[in-house]
């Protein structure tokens, strides 16, 4: 399988791994990057050869999610965008998912692992899910599965309040499996992959399955209904304030927006 310009993509030993290379821009993923992610993922999905599909970033960033400035130039419009392909095939895929955490992960950064089966982070990875703060609503289905993991109240401290917090914490909330440090982490994930590869494939991928068959066919709907809130949302005054601020390097000011 090829890498585009901005994920590398690297089949090796059952183990299909999408990483984030765009460092400059500390992995922020731009609609070429959600697009070569879907069908990274639809494709492990069919090929016998992959037993394990593994998502990292660089080794000071994991992502900083969507790139902000496509919110602006490039939205997304519907199901059929980059971004919205992308989560299908992550919140659809058969194989299971293992994720390397490094440095920051933002936004979808976060909400991408809820998807994941295992997830291992570096002890300086940071977390944040600032939808709220750009004006936006929470997308990939966060919103019905961060509730199930940890509780509507720290769900919502989370989301409604944006702030950043560590590794630990993020274990603590069922966010991460496991935390390593920095130097080890891509090691130690990899280690667990190949674990994961070894096991009897047909059953990985029923026992994924049924562990997500209570709530599957929500989880689409959520998907769904999500992103077209987020779609408007990013029309709103609030977010018009939000991404003009963070461009220009300063702190919005939502206090004229009742
Ligand atoms: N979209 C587009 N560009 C981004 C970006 C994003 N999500 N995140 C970072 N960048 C760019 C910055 O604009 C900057 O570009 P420049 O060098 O051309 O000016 C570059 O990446 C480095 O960013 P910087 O903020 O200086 O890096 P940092 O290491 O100090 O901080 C983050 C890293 C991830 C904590 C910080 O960049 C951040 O909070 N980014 C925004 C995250 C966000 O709101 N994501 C959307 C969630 S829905």
């Amino acid at each position: 399988m090829g890498s585009t310009e901005l994920i590398r993509i690297d089949l090796d030993e059952g183990i299909l791994t999408l990483r984030f290379d765009r460092p400059d821009k500390r992995n922020a993923l731009n609609l070429a990057m959600y697009a070569a992610l879907a069908a990274g993922i639809r494709r492990a999905d069919t090929d016998d050869a992959v037993r394990v599909i593994m998502i990292t970033g660089s080794d000071s960033c994991f992502t900083s999610g969507n790139d902000l400035s496509d919110f602006l130039s490039a939205p997304p419009t519907g199901m059929d965008s980059p971004v919205m392909q992308f989560l299908l095939a992550l919140s659809q895929a058969r194989k299971p998912i293992v994720a390397a955490v490094n440095g920051a992960a933002v936004g979808v950064g976060v909400t991408m692992l809820l998807h994941c089966e295992l997830v291992y982070a570096g002890c300086g990875a940071m977390f944040q899910m600032p939808f709220v703060d750009l004006g936006l609503c929470p997308e990939a289905g966060s919103t019905l599965l961060l509730p199930r993991l940890m509780g509507h109240q720290r769900a919502a401290e989370l989301l409604l309040l944006g702030e950043s917090f560590g590794a630990e914490k993020a274990r603590e909330l069922g966010i991460v499996t496991a935390v390593y440090p920095d130097a080890d982490l891509l090691a130690a994930a990899r280690a667990k992959a190949l674990r994961l590869s070894a096991q009897p494939a047909a059953a990985v991928r029923l026992a994924k399955s049924l562990l997500k068959r209570e709530y599957a066919a929500r989880l689409q709907e959520t998907i769904a209904e999500e992103g077209a809130h987020f779609i408007a949302r990013l029309e709103s005054p609030e977010a018009g304030e939000a991404l003009q601020a963070f461009m220009q390097r300063r702190k919005p000011d939502f206090s004229r927006f009742a």
